[in-house]
């Protein structure tokens, strides 16, 4: 992967906001990708866009190992932190989960999206960075689906099916549809409240919009990638860039003139494939 290099007084640079996601540290080689991961200047901030890891052990030495090293680290979770996997001491479900690595980010001064949304007055600021955690909702359905059911039917059917079916409790909820659906309600009156003269960067493990998920190399797999609830939000509040993750896919789109960040860095045999950018960490603000 490329990293920040550390050369000379990193005292001397100037602070930069930069995003990663997908650290997938369950992987040796990712967990090393961790452990070489530097900021430039002493003042870097560094987002953290999900899927750091499944085990809770794991999550924390992996959130903890950035956040000794960065000025900020600020985190939203990803699909893969809301597993319960069978190994892990921690066998909380769903809601009780998240809290849980909330309470583990607390303690380690990492921000999440429970807390108040941070200013950076860095280079590029002023801007709010707005961790959030919206889920998905199955609405980024097959083309040919009516409904849900139906979607996830095809998706069986074509043997595309993510693990978080198995997984990811949505306890208390009825269904990750409806923990997805409670989110949002709850995210949008906490952007509505944000003052609209200070741009926002967005942070999200799935991409707000539908858009991004057109180049996935198995379309059933989008349904598990978002939710149509939120594909005005780049437009109705005052967005400087959105990041996201998830895709394993990093590349840089535009919506409707707002700059998209994917900045996943994705399992060893797709960061390693030829051809690869290998582009993160990535500068949120100046590029
Ligand atoms: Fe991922
Ligand atoms: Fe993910």
């Amino acid at each position: 992967m490329k990293l920040p290099v550390e050369s000379g007084n990193s005292s001397d640079r100037r602070p930069q906001l930069l995003a990663i996601s997908d650290l997938h540290v369950s992987h040796e080689e990712n967990r090393r990708i961790v452990e070489e991961l530097r900021p430039t200047s002493d003042g870097d901030w560094l987002i953290v866009a999900g899927d750091v890891g499944e085990l809770s052990e794991q999550i924390t030495w992996a959130l903890r190992t950035l956040s000794e090293r960065f000025a900020q680290v600020i985190w939203s979770p990803g699909n893969h932190e809301l597993w319960t996997p069978k190994e892990d001491p921690v066998q909380l479900r769903g809601v009780e989960r998240y809290e849980y690595l909330v309470d583990v980010c607390r303690g380690l001064g990492v921000l999440t999206p429970e807390d108040p949304y941070p200013l950076w007055e860095g280079d590029g600021g002023p801007v709010r960075i707005a961790p959030l955690f919206l889920l998905y909702d199955y609405t980024f359905r097959t083309p040919t689906a009516a409904n849900k059911a139906q979607s996830l039917e095809q998706a069986y059917e074509a043997g595309v099916v993510c693990t978080d079916e198995f997984f990811l409790h949505p306890d208390p909820y009825a269904g990750r549809e409806d923990w997805c659906a409670a989110r949002v309600a709850l995210t949008e009156r906490r952007l509505a409240e944000c003052d609209p003269d200070v741009p926002l960067v967005l942070v999200n493990h799935w991409p707000l919009l539908r858009e991004p998920t057109r180049v996935l190399r198995y379309p059933e797999f989008a349904q598990w990638c978002g939710t149509e609830l939120t594909a005005d939000w780049h437009r109705r509040f005052n967005t400087a860039v959105a990041v996201y993750g998830h895709l394993h896919i990093p590349r840089t789109t535009w919506h409707d003139g707002v700059r998209f960040e994917e900045v996943s860095v994705g399992y060893p045999r797709e960061w390693k494939r030829p051809g690869h950018p290998r582009n993160v960490p990535r500068p949120v603000l100046v590029p």
